[in-house]
């Protein structure tokens, strides 16, 4: 008999909804024209598209449907936002200088790194306090009259830390800067009505809710100017050139759609299950384990630990031999034996920081899974503390 197998990894990607999969499919074999195309099937195809988006604009709250550009994943998104204003400002003179935090994902903190080493971008990277939060008072500190973009994820991917964006946003605003947020994490787990919101820029990856890998969402403010990343033809208001995958954002709709329509049950669910594995990991493993990121304002489906003295890459492997599927940071740092730069951000000292999982529970979660997994993580952490303490 097969081993029953727990996927506790939804911050990676999610399972792709039956529903979503449903709308998905003519867009391959019955209404597959070019949504560019001049005659009925392109046609078809446009209506289709421009329904998708008007649905995603009414669902984050945005002024217009033109608001929303679909692209290639989350990474894109945060690529277009970030190059896109800083290149827009420079070629109409409006600054060089960028803001943004330590422990964002590598989508925003690598091309924040390479706008600064290849471009000659300015660069502020804030810190964050112990819970993961960047404070205000250093955006007020750091930010200049040439400050372009400030970029705050709203959710950490590892940690599960909310961010006070409209806060952020609004100190970004009064100094005439514009506001980018990755929302990645957080988008379908909150309400938005981005219109009213200190919000210019917003990431999206339907993949983290049900809905396909390889599309992401980035909202544009009206009258916000960003410099395209894909040049070509004038896809996506010009934003983006290339075909547009009308089946992936036909797809990307509905999941919002449905991560819309349940939201405060769905929230509730992951909330239950999260705090049980948050309650049951601490009472068992009471001196080795921390919780990481904000005690309360974290992401209803991220519990986040550190365990002392214990390599999260050896967890994750027993987990999964136990048939528990894990993550020790986000998905593309799995593998990677350094310490976390998050939890090093945190000021966690070396006997934390190399051990760090991230367990974040999903729509198909059972309680039952949960019981099993809080019965299991402590047994495989002693287990692997005692070899540590044999090889120290
Ligand atoms: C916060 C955050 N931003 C960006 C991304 C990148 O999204 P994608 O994998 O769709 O490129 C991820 C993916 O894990 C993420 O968690």
């Amino acid at each position: 008999m097969q081993k029953q197998r727990i996927y506790l990894d939804n911050g990676a990607s999610t399972q792709l909804d039956r529903q979503v999969l449903q709308v998905m499919l003519p867009f391959w074999t019955e209404t597959y024209g070019n949504s560019s195309s001049h005659h009925s099937f392109g046609r078809q195809a446009e209506q289709a598209l421009e329904e998708a988006r008007t649905t995603v604009a009414k669902l984050l709250g945005a002024a217009a449907s033109e608001e929303i550009v679909f692209t290639g994943c989350g990474s894109e998104s945060d690529n277009l936002a970030v190059r896109g204003a800083m290149w827009a400002a420079r070629a109409h003179g409006k600054g060089n200088h960028l803001i943004t935090s330590c422990i964002e994902h590598s989508a925003v903190g690598q091309t924040a790194v390479s706008l600064h080493t290849h471009h000659g971008f300015d660069l502020t990277i804030l810190p964050v306090d112990h819970s993961g939060q960047v404070r205000p008072a250093d955006l007020e500190a750091a930010i200049r009259p040439d400050t372009v973009l400030v970029s705050i994820m709203a959710a950490n991917n590892e940690i599960g830390t909310l961010q006070p964006i409209d806060e952020l946003g609004a100190i970004a605003h009064a100094y005439g800067a514009l506001f980018h947020t990755d929302a990645v994490q957080a988008v379908a787990v909150q309400r938005w009505q981005l219109a009213q919101q200190p919000i210019d820029l917003l990431s999206v990856a339907p993949h983290k809710f049900y809905g396909p890998k390889g599309m992401g969402m980035l909202y544009v403010r009206q009258g916000v100017e960003l410099q395209p990343e894909l040049t070509g033809g004038s896809h996506e208001n010009g934003l983006r050139a290339g075909t547009v995958n009308v089946p992936f954002a036909v797809g990307a709709a509905k999941a919002l759609e449905l991560a819309m329509a349940d939201l405060p049950e769905t929230v509730a669910h992951y909330q239950r299950l999260r705090d049980r594995l948050i309650e049951g990991v601490l009472t068992a493993v009471p001196d080795n384990a921390i919780l990481t990121g904000h005690p309360t304002h974290r992401l209803p489906h991220n519990a986040s630990f550190a365990f002392r003295h214990l390599s999260g890459n050896d967890l994750l492997m027993h987990l999964d031999m136990a048939g528990i599927a894990a993550s020790s940071g986000s998905a593309c740092k799995s593998g990677d034996p350094k310490p976390s730069a998050v939890l090093e951000a945190l000021g966690l000292g070396r006997e934390w920081t190399k051990g760090g999982l991230r367990l974040t529970v999903g729509r198909h979660n059972t309680m039952d899974e949960i019981e099993q997994v809080v019965a299991t993580l402590p047994r495989l952490v002693a287990k692997l503390q005692k070899i540590h303490v044999m090889f120290a």
